[in-house]
């Protein structure tokens, strides 16, 4: 019998996760039934939405109008009709295996449509090698891209970067865009596409590592947040006449600066507030909030899971430009499915350099 080692969530996270919240469980996957495939996983995923889904309160994505339904069936043991592709987001239960993007090949198949080696993606990383019905699995075309970019920069990361500057901030010629977490995996994308589109960029990053990186692909001005004391005042020196999108990774300190910089009329793709997610009790509010009246701004929220039938425009175009040349990307990669919680544990720390992933297999 072939086995699996997958990880389990072991407690509820509370404040910073710590590798106590996880435990490496081994299951026997049997062949697969009629209709199914088996995958041996080569890479997952780990992101900072996941902190969300493995604690108490509901993840910052509690509903979704067009999250895409992972068809049901029991995977390693577990049923999967509850679950969906970045939509609708139940938190994992305690004792069960986590959920996550991951790219696999296929190792044996009782799906027509399947047959062994095929690259697929599908919903089912944090586990080694799962059962899943066909209709769960997407068929992975790499356009000659190695597959992990797949999870980051030409997947949904790069879709969010995508959506979150083209269509919630809808940059104008001429705009001055600010990205916070900018060496990440959605901000490196955001630096780089609003410099295609011709505007001015500051990004701000933990560390000079991540700042050179950020200057390297394009951006104008780049803040170390962690060196710069005064982040509106950093802000003020570099846009001395005022930012026009911000971008909005990371919360905190960094939304109270570019609230302050806004000029009036600016737009803010709130697309997430790290900084935050770790906070016990209510996370801390801008003080200044009162500036999107008198400047008014327009601040919107954005899921990606309500956006993913972009994706094939967003892979045309993303796949365009890499080919071209046009877009770089760091990833941070970890091995073996037990250090993934701890590469996972990397993202609120800083202490991944791009796409943080896990190769497997
Ligand atoms: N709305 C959506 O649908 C959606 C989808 C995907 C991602 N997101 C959000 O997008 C953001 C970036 O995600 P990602 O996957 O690209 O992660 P990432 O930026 O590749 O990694 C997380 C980075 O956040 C920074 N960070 C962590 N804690 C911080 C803190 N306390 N203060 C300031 N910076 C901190 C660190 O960079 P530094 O070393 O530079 O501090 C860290 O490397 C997250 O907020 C995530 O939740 C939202």
């Amino acid at each position: 019998m072939i086995t699996s080692r997958e990880i389990r969530l072991k407690s509820r996270l509370v404040g910073m996760p710590s590798a106590d919240n996880f435990e490496l469980a081994t299951v026997s996957v049997p062949h697969p039934a009629p209709g199914e495939v088996q995958v041996r996983n080569l890479w997952m995923t780990v992101d900072p939405y996941m902190r969300g889904r493995m604690a108490d309160r509901s993840s910052y994505a509690p509903s979704s109008r067009s999250g895409k339904e992972v068809p049901g069936g029991a995977i390693g043991g577990i049923a999967a009709s509850n679950s969906t592709m970045y939509g609708w987001r139940p938190n994992f239960q305690v004792g069960e295996s986590l959920q996550g993007g991951a790219i696999g090949e296929v190792a044996a198949s009782d799906d027509p449509r399947f047959k062994v080696g095929d690259l697929v993606s599908s919903w089912f990383g944090w586990r080694e090698r799962f059962n899943a019905p066909g209709d769960s699995l997407q068929k992975l075309d790499t356009s000659g891209l190695p597959p992990q970019a797949f999870l980051g920069v030409a997947g949904m990361p790069g879709l969010t970067a995508w959506v979150g500057l083209l269509k919630i901030a809808m940059p104008r010629p001429g705009d001055v865009v600010f990205i916070s977490a900018a060496s990440g995996a959605v901000g490196s994308v955001a630096c780089q596409i609003a410099k295609l589109k011709g505007h001015t960029v500051i990004g701000s990053a933990g560390g000079a590592a991540k700042c050179a990186f950020v200057r390297q692909i394009g951006a104008d001005h780049v803040i170390d947040y962690k060196v710069a004391g005064d982040l509106t005042g950093a802000l003020l020196q570099v846009a001395p006449k005022g930012i026009d999108v911000y971008f909005e990774n990371v919360g905190g300190e960094h939304l109270e600066a570019a609230l302050a910089a806004a000029n009036p009329f600016a737009r803010f793709a709130i697309c997430g507030m790290i900084s935050q997610y770790n906070t016990v009790g209510l996370p801390s509010g801008p003080r200044n909030i009162m500036f999107v009246m008198g400047k008014s701004l327009r601040l919107e929220g954005f899921d990606i899971a309500n956006y993913l039938d972009l994706m094939p425009e967003f892979q045309r175009e993303m796949t365009g430009w890499i080919r071209e040349g046009k877009v770089a990307w760091k990833e941070t990669i970890d091995h073996g499915i037990e250090n993934a919680p701890a590469a996972f544990l990397k993202l609120f720390k800083g202490e991944n350099f791009g796409k943080m992933l896990v190769k497997l297999g």
